[in-house]
């Protein structure tokens, strides 16, 4: 991975598919079982070594991100804010933050899509250097998603956003990684029909350009996304059933951050005893426990 590389979460939109719950509060401050939505992906970007983050949404609900989430320093990141207007579409956030991205590359994530288990990712992620690259995941219906088509050799040849007849059924999740030409790709967009800035125009672009790279995730590997009623309760449901299962959290971004060294056992410490009496802190301070028991007491 680059040395710099920019983190942007997307939590815009409307929500138009989540009303009522989304009358009053953006559809990624709902809760995903335990946490809100947009833990999931902070964690991701935490999980893959990201420290400085563009949050992008609506104007009502900006204030909401500053509040949960503020400078970030307690969790070792840097957190910008930028107010999204209207929602003109995803590749509008390269447009948005293009003084925050500046000359480096950017990955992108949207605030609604939950990743668990793929080691694909991280692979990526510590691979990046120039260029664009995405993934592409195995659905049952593809058409509500942007669509990667294949050759025989495996390459890449085309992305359709939502088509009619899909040419795969490779969907490409909501996690794009893109190298410093972003923000001069996307100032060049043109809206499409539906009068949105789209990220398969951007990615078309590096296809185009012969620098596309689109990553297969594994069988078994689940990509969630809570945008319809149905899908949140079942994303609660899977995360549920994995979290009592195995007595580990699936997004949280307060234990990423101390494993991937952002903060240190005393940080995370810190930030439990700031809570009140819940299970996220009695998950917290068993994290902590586990650490202290690992290190000698001298180096904690
Ligand atoms: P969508 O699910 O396509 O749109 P939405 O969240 O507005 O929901 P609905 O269709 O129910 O009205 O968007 C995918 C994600 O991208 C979601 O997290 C919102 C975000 N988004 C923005 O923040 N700005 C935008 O301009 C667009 C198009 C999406």
């Amino acid at each position: 991975m680059p040395t710099r590389m920019k983190g942007i979460i997307l939590a815009g939109g409307a929500g138009t598919r989540l009303y009522p719950l989304t009358l009053v509060a953006s559809k990624q401050l709902q809760p995903i079982y335990d946490k809100p939505m947009i833990y999931y992906p902070l964690t991701t970007l935490i999980e893959n070594g990201v420290r400085e983050i563009c949050l992008i949404s609506t104007p009502q609900d900006l204030p909401r991100y500053q509040r949960l989430f503020g400078g970030g320093d307690r969790w070792g990141l840097r957190f910008d804010y930028r107010e999204q207007a209207r929602p003109e579409g995803i590749a509008q956030a390269f447009q948005i933050a293009d003084t925050f991205i500046g000359q480096d590359s950017a990955t992108l994530i949207l605030g609604d899509n939950v990743f668990y288990g793929s080691e694909k990712l991280k692979q990526t992620f510590d691979a990046f250097q120039t260029g664009a690259s995405v993934f592409g995941y195995h659905v049952n219906d593809p058409r509500r998603y942007g669509v990667v088509e294949f050759d025989e050799t495996g390459a890449a040849i085309s992305i359709e956003e939502k088509p009619v007849r899909p040419r795969s059924n490779y969907a490409v999740p909501g996690l794009y990684l893109f190298d410093g030409q972003v923000v001069g790709i996307a100032r060049n967009l043109k809206p499409s029909a539906r009068g949105e800035l789209e990220i398969t125009d951007l990615i078309t672009e590096y296809l185009n350009r012969g620098q596309l790279r689109v990553a297969k995730l594994e069988r078994g590997f689940a990509w969630l996304d809570a945008g319809t009623s149905t899908s949140l309760h079942e994303a609660s449901a899977y995360i549920q059933t994995i979290e009592k299962r195995q007595g580990i959290k699936i997004g949280c971004p307060e234990e990423a951050a101390y494993r991937r060294g952002f903060i240190d056992l005393a940080g995370l410490a810190k930030l439990a005893t700031a809570m009140p009496r819940c299970e996220y802190r009695d998950y917290l301070e068993m994290v902590i426990a586990e650490g202290q028991a690992k290190t000698p007491p001298a180096a904690r």
